[in-house]
């Protein structure tokens, strides 16, 4: 099987799943936060993090079907990462994956609320889904562990900052990865702990995921000064705009590439004796040098 087909197989699994999760009207007031969070979920992205746990998952021994529930949380709590980094008070953006940000659409206050539930939401799918009841607690420990302050929150708070003074490399690179290495990491980790695998294959997963993710922020920053609007569905010039110190902004766009390069080449590495078919390393190096 080729990359692109088993990158599709993937898709052709996550996209109805993810549609089905909040699509359906039920007739309620809160009819319109449902959509919310259905506009945002549904509006297409490159699925990357869910695709990660379908995979580690399948080279650990389990079924698709069995770890879809959890591949799913991973894109819901993504994409609630998203709604509120657009936000007017977080870096106020107009576009995303395309289409208006979520409080263009429904405002503020219902794009927070969006945001929430989606990170309830992730934990409940993880916590309802049909694994062992020792894997779903691993699972949500290690999504918690990538959402709090250790991971998303704490890289949010610390990117935010960065807009009010220069960071440090050092800075950087902390606030990276946990803003973005955190959830790539804990990605990879969830299919391997959603499989039932052991604390090695766990951590080899994770460590994989960070150095992707590693890789992935850089280039995220390299495309918000090289890459066009049309490419990336989501406005350029942001960070430029917001004062935010990247790495674009401490060693410009020949210095990131090289050091993306370097490590998507130590992900490589970090897998290679467990990615039999190159999947893995495949997908760090389109990573690398994707447009969007
Ligand atoms: C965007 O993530 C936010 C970052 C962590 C850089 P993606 O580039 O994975 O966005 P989608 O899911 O494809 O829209
Ligand atoms: C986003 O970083 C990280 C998140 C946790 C959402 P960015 O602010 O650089 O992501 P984009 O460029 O808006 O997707
Ligand atoms: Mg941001
Ligand atoms: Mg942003
Ligand atoms: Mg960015």
């Amino acid at each position: 099987m080729t990359y692109e087909e088993r990158y599709e197989g993937y898709l052709s699994l996550i996209e109805p799943a993810l549609k089905s999760c909040f699509g359906e009207k039920r007739g309620f007031p809160f009819d319109g936060l449902l959509e919310a969070m259905d506009y945002s979920l549904t509006a297409g992205g490159k699925r990357i993090r869910p695709v990660l746990t379908l995979e580690f998952a399948r080279l650990c021994g389990a079924a698709a079907g069995d770890v879809l529930p959890v591949s799913c949380a991973v894109e819901m709590l993504h994409t609630y990462s998203l709604i509120h980094d657009d936000l007017p008070c977080m870096d106020n953006d107009d576009l995303r994956r395309g289409k208006p940000t979520n409080h263009r659409v429904f405002g503020e206050s219902t794009a927070v609320l969006a945001g929430d539930a989606l990170q309830a939401e992730a934990f409940g799918a993880i916590l309802r889904s049909g694994l062992p009841a020792g894997r779903r607690a691993r699972c949500a420990e290690i999504l918690a562990g990538a959402a709090g302050v250790d991971g998303i929150c704490g890289g949010q708070y610390m990117d935010l900052s960065a807009g009010e003074r220069a960071f440090s490399a050092d800075e950087v690179r902390e606030l990276q990865s946990r803003k973005t290495g955190a959830l790539l990491s804990a990605a990879c980790m969830l299919g391997a702990a959603a499989a039932g695998a052991g604390e090695e294959m766990i951590d080899a997963a994770g460590q994989y995921g960070a150095q992707l993710g590693a890789a992935f922020q850089i280039r995220d920053d390299m495309l918000d000064v090289i890459s066009t609007v049309s490419e990336l569905g989501k406005p350029i010039g942001s960070d430029v705009q917001e004062g935010k110190t990247t790495f674009m902004t401490l060693y410009g766009e020949e210095e990131c590439g090289r050091m993306v390069e370097r490590i998507t080449g130590q992900a490589v590495k970090t897998v290679e004796h467990m990615d039999r078919d190159g999947f893995l390393s495949e997908l760090a190096r389109r990573m690398a040098v994707r447009r969007g």
